[in-house]
Formats: structure tokens, sequence, C-alpha cells
């Protein structure tokens, strides 16, 4: 199982996984690493690219690499952050630019570097930056610009370090992953000998090697798509040495449990565990309305219900998550680096301290497509692989303000007419999310001739790769007015519709 070894060096941006799934995506196979680790990671490796970062590379306690790594004879591209560091390390010049350029801009691409093969002359890019570089190093020279950045991309040709201000690997940046293939391929001479299968085989290895014959293993399954491949992807690797547990905690979609129990039971026949546990999440949440307070009394409950149930199964040494990466990032970074906290994920830490039980997390370097893309290789329905993503939280994070068990239940109603007049109209097609959220206002309305006060319910729908970026659909016409008809019509209490029109970033694809 030997393939070529690609490495992202995490600065401690968001983006760090991000790109190595691009890379992932391309064919070769990548790993994150630490700046610190660089230089011994670095000796085999075929490329390095270097990840943004929050920091300034002049400020002090900014993560830097040993400057000997450019010598290495391993070519490497910077991203953003990337760019600036290798500049600094290399005594060009970094400062602060002018205005804090974010968003979309045009480059003019120079001369006819490997990097830029078959992009044209011109492209439009998606930039980040507080910083620029205003000198490059010795050896290096433009070969693209802007209006505001004369050193948009940087090469030195004969070390082959490259260095880009934009960020090639957000869907925002059109042509970004020609540019990454072309340094993979082009650049570093790759092979492109990294395949899902690879995964597969790589994850059931290693799961093998970990469990012992007589050990066992519980998953949580939550009914979502990253479960239940963890879940199958466990069983293929250790057969009945897994127990499944599903967790009921009151604020799961309409039907969902019985889908969960019928699937899990009848068609896979894996063991599972049903704790019926509503009451005592409900109980423990009402009247609760800040959010992170909710995902927290979530998560401890969840521990509570989890833990009893997991007593009852015997033998039990580990614990199996469909963590996914972003998950991880956006709960504090995955590899030590300095990305903030944006919300807490119910489902990443805590448990492991509190169980005793070692984590088995076979997900937590993927993005939720690859999961996808992994449960299809490994014959998961199309039902549960397309399955729309839930948040660990569920409903509690959509129905904003204080929960009540009522307005759960109006909830609950209206996230299935939204749902249902989505499928039926075939709208879901590329659509990542679609849901209903509850809002804690009421608004005037008026009904036959009386004047109503109800509530407001807010229609969620994204596209999206992987969730750190999103935009809102465009859904058409007749289906936001047969969800405004009949959420208006048939949901108690509700008397307005309103569409969420906001991109991530800067929203986040949940209200809380
Ligand atoms: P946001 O709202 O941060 O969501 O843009 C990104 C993706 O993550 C899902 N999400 C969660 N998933 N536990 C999960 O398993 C959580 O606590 C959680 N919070 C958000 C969200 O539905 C979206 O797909």
């Amino acid at each position: 199982m030997s393939h070529e070894r690609f490495l992202v060096v995490d600065f401690g941006a968001q983006y760090a996984q991000l790109i190595a799934r691009r890379v992932r995506e391309l064919g070769c196979f990548a790993e994150i690493v630490m700046p610190d680790r660089l230089p011994a990671a670095i000796e085999g490796a075929k490329g390095v690219v270097f990840s943004g970062s929050p920091w300034s590379a002049y400020e002090d306690g900014a993560p830097h690499v040993d400057p000997a790594v450019f010598e290495a004879g391993v070519p490497i591209l910077g991203i953003c952050y990337g760019m600036q560091v290798t500049t600094h390390l290399l005594g060009g010049t970094v400062g602060a630019a002018r205005e804090r350029e974010y968003g979309p801009a045009r480059i003019e691409i120079l001369g006819d570097d490997p990097l830029f093969a078959g992009l044209g002359e011109h492209m439009d890019v998606w930039m980040s930056h507080g910083d620029r570089v205003d000198a490059a190093p010795a050896g290096f020279t433009p070969i693209a610009r802007t209006d505001h950045a004369p050193f948009a991309a940087i090469a030195d040709a004969t070390r082959k370090v490259y260095g880009v201000q934009f960020h090639p690997e957000v869907t925002h940046t059109r042509g970004g992953q020609t540019l990454l293939e072309n340094f993979l391929y082009k650049v570093c001479g790759a092979a492109g000998d990294w395949k899902m299968t690879s995964f597969i085989e790589e994850s059931c290895a290693k799961i093998r090697a970990q469990v012992k014959p007589g050990e066992h293993v519980i998953c949580g399954l939550s009914g979502g798509v990253d479960s239940t491949v963890a879940a199958i992807l466990l069983h293929k690797a250790i057969g009945d040495q897994l127990t499944c547990i599903f967790v009921d905690n009151g604020l799961l979609r309409k039907g969902e449990a019985e889908e969960v129990l019928h699937a899990f039971r009848d068609r896979y026949k894996i063991p599972l565990v049903f704790a019926q546990a509503g009451d005592r999440f409900l109980d423990a949440l009402e009247g609760v309305a800040d959010p992170e307070t909710k995902r927290k009394i979530i998560g401890k409950v969840f521990i509570d219900v989890f833990t009893d149930e997991a007593k009852k199964v015997e033998n039990v040494k580990y614990l199996a998550q469909g963590t996914l990466y972003p998950d991880v990032i956006e709960s504090h970074s995955a590899y030590g680096g300095a990305s903030v906290t944006i919300k807490t994920h119910h489902n990443v830490g805590g448990l492991p301290e509190k169980l005793g039980f070692e984590l088995i997390e076979p997900f937590r370097d993927c993005f939720k497509d690859e999961v996808r893309r992994i449960g299809r290789e490994l014959g998961v329905p199309e039902v549960f692989v397309a399955r729309q993503p839930f948040p660990g939280p569920g409903l509690a994070v959509r129905l904003l303000g204080p929960i009540d068990r009522e307005r759960l239940a109006v909830l609950r109603e209206a996230d299935a007419v939204v749902r249902e007049e989505i499928e039926k109209a075939g709208a879901h097609e590329g659509l990542w999310q679609y849901f209903a959220v509850l809002l804690p206002v009421k608004s005037v309305g008026v009904m036959g001739d009386a004047r109503t006060y109800e509530d407001v319910v807010a229609v969620r729908a994204v596209e999206s790769q992987d969730a750190m970026t999103a935009d809102w659909a465009d859904l058409p016409r007749e289906v936001l007015s047969a969800i405004s008809y009949r959420l208006i019509n048939q949901v108690r209490g509700v008397n307005r519709v309103v569409y969420d029109i906001s991109t991530k970033p800067p929203s986040t694809i949940e209200w809380e």
C-alpha cells in the first residue's frame, strides 16, 4: 500500500484540510503536517503545499518553517500566508496591504509558467488577506499580478518554489483545481496513484490491527451519512465485534428514528441498541435559548445516555464515530493551529475521557462528499449516501430562542413540509441541505378578516461542496410558493415564510 506522498503544512488555517482534500481529488495522497514537523517529514515527499493562516508572517509567534526545507529539492507551493512566510523567510518583504482584500479578484497571468498551464491570460480568483508581498525574495519572479498586488503569484523555477496570494482550493477560484493539478503533475511530476479504494483498504487494515479478537467497538449511530458509512466500514473490517447505539434525543426529524431502525436491523443485521431518551434531553433543554448552552447540554446528556447504554455491551474498548474534518476544524483547530472556535460540535471532544474508550474516527480527515464516495464504494444504498447532513444537536439549533416542546413540534412539521416539497419537485438534486428554521419572533398577518400574530419560518436551502463554504440555492419560484402555501395553511401558528439568502461565509449554514 505504498503511494506517493504530498504534504500540506497547516499554519492554522481553516483551509489546510480543504487543500489536502483537493490533492486527494486529483488522485494524490496528502498528509497534513505541522510546520515544526516538516523538516522530518519532507524526505521522500513528492511535493509540499503551505496553507494560509490568520497570522502575519512577520508577527512575533507566527508559525514558521525551517528555511532548510526550501533546499530539500522538493517542490513547494505557498498559498496566501504560505506565500508570505516563504517570502519572509527567504529575504523578501511582506507588509500590511493598504486595504484588506476579501472576495473576488481578477489576476493577470504573466509569462508561461507551468503552474498556470491551460488557464489563459486571466483568472478569476478568491482573495482573503490583510498582508501582501511587497518585494519577492532573490531568485523569484512574479508570474501573476493584480492592480492591488504586483506579486499575486511568484516562482523560483530553479528550486520549484511557488507562491500564490489567492486561494486555489476554494470553489470561488475558477480554475483553482487546474492550478493545483498543474502543481502536482506538471511541477512535481506526480503519478496520481491514490484512489478511494485505497482509503477503504487502508482504513480496514488499520481498524483490524487496532481492534484485537474478543474486543468490542460501539458506534454512535445518528442515521446520517457519516455515522452510517462509518458503521458499514467498521462492520466490513471487524464484523460482529461492532455494536451500534442509536440515541433518540427527541430532536430528530419526522420519521427519522423509524427509518434508521428499519435499515440497520432489517437490512444490515448489525446489532443495534435503541435508546429512547427524548425526555431526558428535552427536560434538560426546556427554556434554554443560548446556542452554545444548547449544544453543551445536548453534548452532556448524550454522554450520559450513551454511557448508560454502552455499559450494557460487553468488552467494549473502542468508540467509533463518523466525525468529519469540518466538525473538527470548526470546533477547534485539528492540528493545534490557530483557527478560532465557531461552533462547538457536539460529537467532538468530551466523549473519550468520560467513557474511557479509545476513539476510532475513520473520517476525521475527510469531507462529507468523500464519505459519500466511500459509502458508494462500500455499496451503501443511495437513500443513506445521498441523505442531507443533519447536525448532531438536531432541531434544537433550528428552533431559535428557548426550547419548548410545542414549538419543537411546529418546527418538525415545518421541516417535513420543506423537505417534501423540495423532494417532490426534484429540486433537491445538487442541494447540500434544505430545511426549516423557526424564528423567535412573531409578525402580524391577516387571515380571513382577522388579524393574526404568529410565527415566522425561515427556509434555508444551500449548495455546497464540503460545508466550508456554501451558497443559497436559487429554488424555482413554484417550489418556494408551494412551500409557503403549505407552511402557512397546514402548520399551526405560522403566518409568514422567509427565504434565507445568505452565503457561508460570512453566515453559517445552520442559524445557531
Ligand atoms: P455550519 O452551520 O457551521 O454547518 O455552517 C456546517 C455543517 O455542519 C453541520 N453541523 C453539525 N454537524 N454536529 C454535526 O454533526 C454539529 O454540532 C453540527 N453543527 C452544524 C451543519 O448542518 C452543516 O452541514
